[in-house]
């Protein structure tokens, strides 16, 4: 059965409906908006741009106008309009558009944070060179996944690439967000889309233990 919305388990960490390993918590709607509270400091800001996407960047992987899907509290973005790239971020919660334009302001980096849903990226009117989704992919369960990907689709054009660094199921235990399969990802992105790379990667956050999450870092091409 698939769910409307995104669940939290554990500490804030998010997840939501049918998937290679399902989650069995209730929905939670206001999860995100929870982890952006006064007094709440959200486990995936770790109040720097996630390691994996430096070197990704450093090693070209960024071009053009880049749309960073779920930003949250911005530091992916910053980096990456710090590096000269013109940076929209795009997140559900109001909250963490504050606490990004706050960081953007003290760095002095132009960039611009809106309110949305990736669910409906066309409200954006606009296409990019390059997408990046640090951590917000493995927040939807198959049937939104899908939903998700149609909504890329309408935000990017024939050669615009798509990164995404999302939690694998190589990460053992059952705290965080859903973890997605190698088959997961090829499964969502087959048909429009080709993916370019596929390695194991990590996701850092503040959970706790080895302080970062088994993850994948994933490359896809749109091709229509
Ligand atoms: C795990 S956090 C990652 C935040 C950021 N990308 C990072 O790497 O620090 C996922 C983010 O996606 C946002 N989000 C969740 N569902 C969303 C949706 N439907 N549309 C836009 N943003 C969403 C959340 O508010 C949250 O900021």
């Amino acid at each position: 059965m698939e769910r409307d919305q995104p669940e939290t388990r554990g500490e804030g960490m998010a997840s939501e409906g049918e998937d290679t390993q399902d989650r069995s918590a209730p929905p939670e709607p206001s999860a995100f908006h929870h982890a952006y509270a006064e007094g709440v400091h959200a486990p995936w800001d770790i109040g720097r741009p996630q390691a994996e996407l430096v070197a990704l960047a450093e090693a070209g992987g960024f071009r053009g106008d880049v749309l960073d899907v779920g930003c949250g509290p911005g530091d992916n973005a910053i980096f990456l309009a710090a590096r000269g790239h013109a940076v929209t971020g795009l997140d559900l919660v109001e909250n963490a558009l504050v606490k990004a334009r706050a960081r953007a302001q003290q760095k002095n980096v132009p960039v611009q944070f809106v309110q949305g849903n990736a669910l409906e990226l066309e409200l954006l009117g606009r296409t990019f060179d390059t997408v990046l989704d640090s951590g917000l992919l493995h927040v939807f369960g198959s049937g939104m996944r899908a939903q998700y990907v149609a909504s890329l689709a309408r935000v990017v054009r024939p050669g615009s690439m798509y990164h995404a660094l999302v939690w694998s199921d190589r990460e053992p235990g059952e705290g965080g967000p859903r973890r997605l399969s190698e088959a997961d990802l090829r499964a969502a992105f087959a048909s429009g889309w080709k993916v370019r790379e596929l390695r194991p990667a990590r996701f850092e956050h503040l959970l706790g233990g080895k302080g970062y999450a088994e993850a994948w870092l994933v490359s896809i091409e749109r091709t229509e």
